[in-house]
């Protein structure tokens, strides 16, 4: 296979990968550093995990990059984030080119100061391919209720014009109403820094999702750890709320 078609089977099977990228402040901490050099490390790693997700043959990538809580941080982090952001998509727009990789964004996008807006838009622009190999998305500003309540809002925004019967509200109906409906809900979620929640990260689309949770700060998190969770995914059994038997007599007659 050329390196830049997408593999539409990889083994392990995560079409879409989500991450919760966590422990920059610790990762600094332990060296005595500022949390600002634990972001800076942080967003490095970014590249290295987008290309292994193209080699790996993931087709959607969700990174969480800031929540709607972190605007709460102390305001000079928050600007050093924003900074980061900017200068980090600066770094790596070529090499998405490269890898055909689509930038795409999710949030509240509105709260972000024009330079991030802009420089986002600019990245967008360049990487907006027919067919990318992957789409990485970037939570930004992002908030799950918000995105629920978004959701809600553009749903009776369409009772209300006569376009929508409320009988025919569903479940697709309302995924339809996410930021990102082209996406498929994540099969993987990998969180560092080892702590066990979902910190309002994709509520909705992270119903069946598996969870895969290390000890490893953000910082430290690489290609070969990223396969070693895939492989643990391969190894699970997705029963979607049947039971095993069922899923397995179901797999022995593809
Ligand atoms: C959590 O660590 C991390 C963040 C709030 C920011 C994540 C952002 C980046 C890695 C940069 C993003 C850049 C791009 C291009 C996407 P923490 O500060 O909560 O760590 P702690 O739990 O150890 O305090």
């Amino acid at each position: 296979m050329d390196s830049s078609e997408v593999n539409p089977n990889p083994e392990h099977g995560v079409r879409h990968l989500a991450i919760i990228m966590d422990g920059n402040g610790r990762w600094a901490e332990a060296r005595r550093l500022g949390r600002t050099f634990g972001h800076r490390q942080g967003a490095r790693r970014v590249e290295d995990i987008v290309v292994a997700c193209c080699d790996q043959g993931i087709t959607h990538l969700t990174l969480y990059a800031f929540s709607t809580e972190n605007w709460n941080r102390p305001w000079a982090e928050v600007q050093l984030l924003m900074r980061l952001l900017v200068q980090q998509l600066r770094s790596i727009d070529k090499k998405l080119v490269k890898n055909r990789v689509s930038l795409v964004c999710q949030g509240s996008l509105e709260r972000l100061p024009a330079f991030v807006r802009l420089e986002l838009a600019r990245v967008e622009r360049m990487t907006s391919f027919a067919e990318p190999k992957l789409t990485l998305c970037l939570s930004l500003s992002y908030g799950g209720r918000q995105e629920l309540v978004d959701a809600a809002r553009k749903i009776a925004q369409s009772v209300r014009a006569g376009t929508l019967d409320p009988e025919q509200i569903s479940e697709a109906v309302f995924a339809a109403s996410l930021y990102r409906p082209e996406f498929p809900d994540p099969d993987l979620l990998i969180r560092t820094g080892g702590e066990y929640r979902v910190s309002n990260f994709l509520l909705w689309q992270m119903a069946y999702s598996e969870i895969f949770v290390t000890e490893t700060l953000w910082p430290d998190f690489d290609r070969n750890e990223l396969a070693d969770a895939l492989a643990e995914f391969s190894r699970r059994e997705r029963r979607f709320g049947k039971t095993s038997a069922q899923v397995r007599s179901a797999e022995a007659s593809v």
